[in-house]
């Protein structure tokens, strides 16, 4: 062959390898780097358990340079074991969630480990979670099996849905979060925390179904959300401090309380 040919090849073969190792990452009109579940394979069909795509698209959007957004699509059903979406990231992330998140029927899924915690956001600043999306805790099995309900078995407590830990700067709003296995929502140790636009169900008889619970959490503002769940609206733990709670609709008492602002 022609040396210069050859050369030519040799280039043509080098970018064509780079083209197809790295797939060019999409962008939203702000500039912000997209990064879709089903980009890692999640089959969405409500089935299959995704949560190995959900863990490869957490790495690349926690990892990315500029802002990034976990897209979760709508109309689909993902099935998603125990998972912890762990910090720091390297810029503020959006997790946007338009499809459908639901927990295994199965509680083997859980351990003595882990059984207080579904769905783990830990250590990671200026996060944002919203979509209009459904976040369903299928509690119905750990309902039947708490010894609230029967008093012969053991009190061994039940996942919350939705965990916060060590977030500061946290913004959750517009989501539809219902039947969780018990708390649906737990704000642990952060501060500067806004959560609106919450729509939280579970029947009325379903056990320790707190809607939104605080610990140690501080400047925390909730405002427009419908919790109609088992127990408690908003429960509030101790270490917290500088709640301000705006125009909730609790259970069916149908009172807006505004403002109604706890030390
Ligand atoms: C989440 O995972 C991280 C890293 O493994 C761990 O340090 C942290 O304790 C976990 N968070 C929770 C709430 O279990
Ligand atoms: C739940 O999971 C365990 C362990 O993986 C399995 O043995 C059991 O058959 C499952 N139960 C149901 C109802 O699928
Ligand atoms: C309570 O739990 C026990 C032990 O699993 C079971 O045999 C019994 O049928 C349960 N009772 C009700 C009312 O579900």
């Amino acid at each position: 062959m022609d040396p210069s040919k050859f050369l030519i090849l040799s280039i043509l073969t080098l970018l064509t390898h780079n083209c197809s190792c790295q797939s060019v990452p999409s962008h939203n009109e702000e500039g912000h780097r997209v990064v879709s579940v089903d980009d890692h394979f999640a089959k969405g069909d409500g089935a299959t358990d995704d949560s190995k795509a959900f863990k490869k698209a957490w790495k690349e959007t926690c990892s990315s340079s500029v802002s990034a957004v976990l897209v979760v699509p709508k109309r689909r059903r993902y099935l998603l074991e125990q998972l912890n979406f762990t910090g720091p990231c390297k810029s503020p992330v959006t997790f946007l969630i338009k499809g459908t998140l639901a927990a295994p029927l199965n509680r083997s899924e859980w351990n003595d480990k882990n059984r207080r915690l579904w769905i783990v956001f830990d250590s990671v600043r200026n996060l944002v979670v919203k979509g209009g999306g459904t976040i369903n805790g299928n509690g119905h099995i750990w309902w039947q099996n708490s010894c609230k309900r029967n008093k012969t078995l053991p009190c061994i407590g039940a996942p919350t849905a939705l965990t916060f830990v060590s977030c500061n700067y946290l913004r959750v709003k517009n989501l539809r979060i219902k039947d969780s296995q018990q708390f649906h929502v737990v704000v642990k140790d952060s501060r500067e925390v806004k959560l609106s636009k919450l729509f939280i169900h579970a029947p009325e008889k379903s056990p320790n179904t707190d809607g939104i619970h605080l610990d140690h959490a501080s400047n925390v503002v909730i405002r427009n959300c419908e919790i109609r769940t088992g127990d408690d609206c908003i429960s509030i733990w101790t270490g917290s401090k500088n709640v301000r709670v705006h125009k909730i609709f609790c259970r069916n008492l149908e009172t807006w309380m505004d403002p109604f602002v706890t030390q």
